[in-house]
């Protein structure tokens, strides 16, 4: 285990984290405190929760705030940071599809007004990381998918994929940055598209799976498959995801690139949830429900959801330490159940 370069100065390094308080953010912050660094969050707690932070943690500085406004010349922080992990934006298909407006609005303007905070040199050089997603490789068929593979996507008329260009764009906006600031001695940008991350702290309001069947398991209540089920994913645990996050920033060959993060464990969502029943020892049944009963008409999922993982490999010698049965079990016991359920 690495967790990003060796420090050369002996200071802490100050790291942003943005959306610190949400599932991901809040396993970056805890790693980063681990490491000794001094972590700034800022976080609108939209989606995320002051109690996924150690908040009396005297190396945490949590700051409640629409990081756009955060960033604005006149309200900001004038500081200099080494690191930036930007992960604030709106997550998941049910909170895209319920509130398209600001679920674009929110991901694309964060985006840009962090990256220019980043470009402007007065808070110092840092190493950015663009939380990204594989929802950008969009229908695409061609699994395993590969970091430079073409894109699909369906029409504009279907919201679902708006989530998916509201994250290409943050790409572009990376990668531009990234060659407009690198060779003027400026800032280094990696993006990190994340496939499915789960682990404690994942809440299931926002059409998550795992947290909803595990939720559901414990209850003794369906657990509700969408479609009938074949849909395959990958599911990495966010220990080791947010293990990636920190080398990928540590490693300067690897900025200026788009990196896959997860697993490359395949498995449909009706073995996920009869893994889930057995791991618990549930009494639950599995319910299958059609996608336009679940996410309205014209709803289209997509089949197989599968990383190519050689470039993260190469680039950090990533391989996921944490089996998926274990993961489930973390889960559970983080909803406070789990000696219950076993
Ligand atoms: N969880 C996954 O499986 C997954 C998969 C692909 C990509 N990602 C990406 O990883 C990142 C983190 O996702 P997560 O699963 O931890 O979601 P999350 O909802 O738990 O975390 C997002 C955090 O951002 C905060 N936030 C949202 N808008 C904000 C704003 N305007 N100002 C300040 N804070 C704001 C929320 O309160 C929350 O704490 C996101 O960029 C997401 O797109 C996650």
């Amino acid at each position: 285990m690495r967790d990003g370069a060796a420090n050369p100065t002996g200071q802490p390094r100050r790291v942003l984290v943005t959306g610190g308080a949400g599932f991901i953010g809040s396993h970056l912050v805890e790693r980063l405190l681990a490491r000794g660094d001094s972590v700034v969050v800022v976080d609108d707690l939209s989606t995320g929760t002051r109690a996924n932070l150690p908040i009396s943690d005297r190396a945490l500085t949590f700051i409640e705030a629409d990081l756009r406004e955060w960033l604005r010349p006149a309200s900001r922080v004038e500081e200099e940071f080494h690191e930036i992990y930007h992960m604030a934006a709106a997550v998941g298909v049910e909170l895209v599809i319920s509130d398209p407006i600001g679920s674009i609005e929110t991901n694309t303007e964060q985006t840009s007004a962090l990256l220019r905070y980043a470009a402007d040199g007065s808070f110092g050089r840092p190493a950015v990381l663009i939380a990204s997603s594989s929802e950008v490789y969009g229908k695409s068929e061609r699994v395993p998918f590969h970091e430079d593979d073409d894109v699909v996507y369906g029409p504009t008329t279907a919201t679902r994929w708006s989530y998916a260009c509201s994250k290409a764009l943050d790409e572009y906006l990376a990668l531009a940055h990234h060659r407009a600031e690198a060779g003027a001695g400026g800032f280094g940008v990696v993006v990190a598209r994340l496939f499915n991350t789960v682990g404690p702290r994942q809440v299931g309001r926002y059409g998550m799976v795992l947290p909803r069947f595990v939720i559901a398991a414990l209850a003794g209540e369906p657990l509700r498959v969408f479609g009938d089920g074949e849909q395959v994913r990958c599911f990495c645990d966010v220990r080791d995801v947010s293990r990636a996050l920190i080398d990928l920033v540590g490693t300067p060959t690897a900025h200026g690139r788009i990196y896959n993060v997860g697993s490359e464990e395949a498995i449909s969502i009706a073995d996920l949830a009869r893994t889930v029943v057995d791991v618990l020892g549930s009494s639950s049944d599995i319910e299958f429900v059609p996608y336009d009963k679940a996410y309205g008409p014209g709803f289209e999922d997509l089949r197989r959801r599968v990383p190519h993982l050689g470039r993260l490999r190469q680039a950090i010698d990533f391989e996921p330490e944490h089996e998926l049965k274990s993961t489930i079990l973390a889960v559970a016991e983080g909803m406070g159940a789990a000696g219950a359920a076993r």
